[in-house]
């Protein structure tokens, strides 16, 4: 909770530092990357920070966190951070890397706003900080300790026993531990970061759902490979490598798994609506409803460009048929193929047509235009704002956009 004096202070500057903040976070990473460049080359995603999507994450995630501690100070607003614990998880973040974030975070906001700052304006906006790093803090040490590991010790590294090639832009890799004892258990829903050293000699993180059920043997990924647009930009870092390199027998760095888009054991309805590659969490969902031979209802949603860019498309169908309660509804934006047993159309996905259960979870993945229209849809419906879930394949800014 934030102290009495800083309430006021907070609200106060809160418009002028909340209309900066992109700005502010900008030359936050300027500052640190200047300080230590290492952390762009090995820790950080060095495209976000050039697309500039990282920095309006986190100037999101400030923003919504303050703006909670004054209009709700009697609550923790924790929740926000959950996404973000899980993710700084993936990357084995540490309490001790908290001072020097803080430091250039809070020297940014004095050089932006200058006089502005009093002492009195920088205290308040230090507790903020800290308030927000130590409910960070406290949620990974949960984090780790669940996992059974020391704080920060995420990464392993896994053997790729299997490589198949799902499409024309998308790959499967299956993981497994060297020892060839059983993979670590995880929820589905959950990813996994993988380490690639570059070219250039930069280690690269990035994150990768998990796309079977927790308890087989080995892990899988499905990696779509990112084209640059027009040939002026530049291909994805990472997803090009792992096409380009990653063969069976090889050795890749990969962290325990995160995430907090997990599928609850319950017997209540379910909704898992997909776009493109965000089919991956959904799948693993899927294998887990099967292995646990689920009765639950389960409307199963997933809208792709067309009938081969979808992929796992046959096993997806698979796991569906293997479902009492599950029904597949697909749609192709550029050729309605039909798919024996499930509804096809042609377009863009929408729910007009389904007949859903208003008690139903949502769980979705794919795109930020389609996850916002989709749950424009589920709410029309009646299903409850709190029971509608979704990941990101890529910095949060569903908040911030
Ligand atoms: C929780 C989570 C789960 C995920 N699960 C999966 C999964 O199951 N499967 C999967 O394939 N991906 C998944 N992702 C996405 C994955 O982590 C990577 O973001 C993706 O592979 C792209 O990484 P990259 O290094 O290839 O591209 P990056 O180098 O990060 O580039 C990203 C995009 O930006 C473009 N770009 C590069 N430079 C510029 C520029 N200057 N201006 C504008 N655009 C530019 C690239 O062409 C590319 O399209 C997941 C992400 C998250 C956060
Ligand atoms: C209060 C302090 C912090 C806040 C509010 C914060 C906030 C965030 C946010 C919002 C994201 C994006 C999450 C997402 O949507 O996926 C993120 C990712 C990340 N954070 Fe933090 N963070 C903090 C501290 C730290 C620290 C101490 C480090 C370590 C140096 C760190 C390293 C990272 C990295 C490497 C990523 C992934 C970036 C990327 O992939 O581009 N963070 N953080």
């Amino acid at each position: 909770m934030l102290s009495a004096q800083s309430v006021p202070v907070v609200r106060a500057t809160l418009p002028a530092v909340g209309a900066s903040l992109t700005t502010i976070t900008e030359r936050f990473y300027q500052r640190m990357f200047e300080e230590r460049p290492d952390l762009l080359r090995n820790l950080f995603n060095r495209t976000n920070q050039v697309t500039g999507s990282q920095r309006e994450a986190l100037a999101g995630a400030v923003a919504g966190f303050a703006t909670l501690l004054v209009e709700r100070p009697d609550e923790r607003p924790d929740a926000i951070l959950s996404r973000i614990a899980h993710k700084h998880v993936s990357l084995g973040i540490t309490s001790d890397m908290y001072p020097l974030v803080g430091r250039h975070l809070l020297g940014a906001v004095a050089e932006i706003l200058g006089d502005a700052v009093t002492p009195e304006v920088a205290a308040a906006w230090d507790e903020v900080y800290w308030l927000m790093a130590n409910a960070l803090i406290a949620t990974e040490a949960r984090l780790y300790a669940a996992s059974g590991v020391d704080n920060g010790d995420v990464w392993r590294q896994m053997v790729v026993t299997e490589r198949r090639q799902e499409s024309a832009d998308a790959v499967s890799l299956v993981l497994s531990r060297p020892d060839g004892r059983p993979t670590a258990p995880f929820r589905p829903g959950q990813y996994v970061s993988v380490r690639a050293q570059l070219p250039d000699g930069a280690h690269q993180i990035r994150q990768y759902s998990l796309s079977t059920a927790p308890g087989r043997e080995s892990w899988r990924i499905t990696v779509k490979r990112e084209r640059g647009a027009d040939g002026s930009v530049p291909d994805g870092e990472v997803s090009s490598w792992l096409h380009a390199h990653a063969k069976e027998g090889d050795v890749l760095d990969v962290s325990l798994p995160a995430g907090d888009l997990v599928l609850p054991d319950a017997d209540t309805p379910i909704v898992l609506a997909s776009a493109g590659i965000g089919i991956t969490p959904m799948l693993s969902m899927l294998d887990h409803l099967t292995l646990t031979s689920s009765a639950r209802p389960v409307t199963v949603i997933h809208a792709d460009r067309n009938p081969l860019d979808h992929v796992h498309r046959a096993e997806q169908a698979a796991l569906v048929s293997r479902l009492s309660g599950a029904d597949l509804h697909l749609w192709y934006e550029n050729d309605a193929h039909h798919v024996p047993g499930t509804h096809v159309r042609a377009g863009r996905a929408t729910l007009d047509h389904l007949d859903l259960d208003p008690t139903a979870t949502a769980y979705l993945c794919g795109p930020l235009p389609f996850m916002r229209a989709v749950r424009g849809q589920l709410l029309a419906k009646g299903v409850h704002p709190s029971a509608v879930h979704y990941e990101v394949f890529g910095p949060d800014l569903w908040l911030s956009k």
